[in-house]
């Protein structure tokens, strides 16, 4: 596995996370979450400020491992990766943004939900897939479908993923990490309950560590 895979795997959950005031939330955020024991998170480009908010993110907590989620052109990772993103993660599969990622370095997770999808990702050799969105298209039993033809992924679901179903993906060995965003969601971010936000990161790292002792 390489490094940026291990240490996301290392951790186990990944915070979905959309800023829509960067500057005056960024720095916070990312301390409540490094406090939390989740030193990771995947910003989306959802929200126009989203390479602000990597940018503040990093600069508050150096040892948050910062990516940019809904990349959706390659004009959005030169701007991700500008502001210092470390891995990028696209809803879909594109092959040209896949290749573009391969060829500057920048780990790449594209969204894989189909035999189709993770035949393209096999052409790119990837080690590591998300599967998006995840409860949507068949959650669990799909992802360990799939993994009996295509033993060489580990997947990255997100997508309808709470602290009901975390354990459950988590005790899967196919599994190398959960994302989400409901340790970040619109109403904890915007009434800044900084607090909250590291109890249920907290909580969700005491899952991971529950589901890979039992597992
Ligand atoms: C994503 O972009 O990966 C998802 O929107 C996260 O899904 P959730 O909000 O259901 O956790």
């Amino acid at each position: 596995m390489s490094d940026m895979n291990a240490r996301i795997s290392a951790i186990g959950v990944v915070p979905v996370i959309k800023l829509n005031h960067p500057e005056r939330d960024a720095a916070a955020l990312a301390h409540a979450l490094c406090r939390g024991g989740m030193p990771v998170a995947e910003v989306t480009f959802r929200a126009s400020g989203a390479d602000t908010a990597i940018r503040l993110m990093k600069e508050a907590c150096p040892e948050i491992i910062c990516g940019a989620g809904t990349v959706l052109t390659t004009e959005q990772v030169d701007r991700a990766a500008a502001a210092g993103a470390e891995f990028i993660v696209t809803p879909g599969f594109d092959p040209e943004i896949v290749a573009y990622c391969q060829k500057k370095g920048l780990p790449i997770y594209p969204g894989c939900t189909t035999a189709t999808d993770y035949h393209a990702a096999l052409k790119f050799g990837l080690e590591v897939l998300k599967f998006f969105p995840a409860e949507q298209s068949g959650g669990l039993a799909k992802i360990k479908a799939l993994s009996a033809p295509f033993p060489m992924f580990k997947i990255m679901p997100t997508g309808g993923i709470s602290l009901k179903n975390l354990k459950d993906y988590l005790s899967s060995p196919v599994i190398c990490a959960c994302g989400g965003s409901y340790m970040v969601t619109a109403d904890l971010i915007d009434n800044q309950k900084w607090d909250e936000i590291t109890a249920l990161c907290e909580q969700s790292i005491a899952i991971v560590k529950e589901a890979r002792q039992n597992g």
